[in-house]
């Protein structure tokens, strides 16, 4: 089965091919560069991006893979959560497609799909806890097949990413800067910040960012660290708080991550997925919980933590292969809201 996945549910207009669960082609087109003058995504003009960009990187993909549009079996798209005008001219894309070439189409859950790039490469172990920590999600999942994700815990405000990112921006760093934070903790030294790990001191499995946001802010601000990237003289400086940001970030996502493995205990592996999930710190933490506990880690490819389209060229795959689909008036659904359960299922034989 050959699954087209398109992902445009935020700053990347991405395609790409997935045949039998091998990654055929890929074409992306980035924004990060228009939105790092804002120091943020502007959901706007995100999409007219999205708009000038995904016919031609449609061609330039099918060229790629050395393939006819009719060859495709299945489109598959992420349908949410995301920003509603971006999600729009991927999901408007993906039904015309459906339609002019009468095949299924498929809407996939774009933080189900982060989570199943874990197979893309590994082979994927079932129950699983699913951590998607991310710029605008960190949720944490009990995964019982490629179709069940059962929601255990959440962020109650901001996303870990964001706070990368809004930490970053204080510092001087260019938008998205959690890889910037992540170099250069490597070079800084451990105890000389100390920031509190947020949101630990409850029973639940859910997160909160906002509070190390606004700790780091502040730290940032007492200790003249603002905008300081440029300043030669507070590169050490800035290295031992990047340090003490990736620890405190890497040391709450473990805490809960225990604590679910605690209360799920037939989990066999944890996957670990979305764009922090490309932490050197945060990877290194969870896998070293995970051989503590005899299970499993998974992560894909830093290259497929962050938003891509194999991903959903993978989940749809996966669950195409199931049979599921949507009908191709299946809706668009914007960050906040709940994705309906609508999807269809036909018998393997019809
Ligand atoms: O999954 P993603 O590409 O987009 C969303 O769905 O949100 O994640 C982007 C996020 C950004 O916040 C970015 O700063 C963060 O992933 N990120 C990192 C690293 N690489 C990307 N955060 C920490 N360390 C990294 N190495
Ligand atoms: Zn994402």
């Amino acid at each position: 089965m050959l699954c087209l996945g398109i992902e445009t549910s935020c700053d990347e207009t991405a395609l790409a091919l997935v045949c039998d669960g091998k990654v055929l082609a890929e074409t992306l087109a980035s924004q990060i560069e228009l939105h790092s003058i804002f120091g943020g995504v502007v959901p706007e003009l995100a999409s007219r991006e999205h708009l000038r960009f995904i016919s031609l990187l449609f061609d330039e993909l099918l060229k790629k893979a050395h393939i006819n549009m009719q060859d495709i079996d299945l489109v598959a798209v992420a349908r949410g959560p995301g920003l509603l005008g971006s999600l729009l001219v991927g999901g408007a894309f993906a039904k015309s497609l459906a339609l002019g070439l009468d095949i299924p189409v498929l809407g996939v859950n774009h933080l189900h799909a982060h989570l199943l790039a874990c197979g893309i490469e590994h082979h994927l172990e079932y129950p699983a806890l699913g951590l998607v920590v991310s710029g605008g999600h960190t949720y944490l999942f009990k995964i019982s097949s490629p179709a069940a994700f059962m929601p255990i815990g959440r962020s109650i405000d901001d996303a870990c990413g964001e706070a990368f990112d809004k930490t970053g921006n204080l510092l001087g760093f260019a938008y998205p800067s959690g890889k910037f934070i992540d170099q250069f903790a490597q070079q800084g030294q451990n105890g000389r910040f100390k920031l509190p790990l947020p949101y630990i001191d409850n029973e639940n499995l859910d997160f909160s960012f906002s509070g190390l946001k606004t700790a780091a802010a502040n730290l940032i601000i007492a200790s003249g660290l603002q905008d300081a990237i440029n300043q030669k003289a507070l590169q050490k400086d800035i290295a031992d708080f990047c340090h003490a940001f990736n620890e405190c970030a890497a040391e709450t996502l473990v805490i809960k991550t225990k604590r679910a493995l605690q209360k799920f205990e037939d989990i066999a592996a944890i996957w670990l997925a979305g764009g922090v999930a490309a932490n050197s710190l945060v990877r290194a933490r969870l896998q070293e919980l995970a051989q503590n506990s005899n299970k499993e880690f998974i992560a894909p490819a830093p290259k497929y933590c962050t938003d891509n389209a194999a991903m959903i060229a993978y989940a749809g795959w996966l669950l195409g292969q199931e049979g599921y689909y949507n009908n191709l008036d299946f809706e668009i659904v914007p960050r906040g809201k709940k994705i309906p359960e609508d999807v269809l299922k036909t018998s393997l034989s019809d």
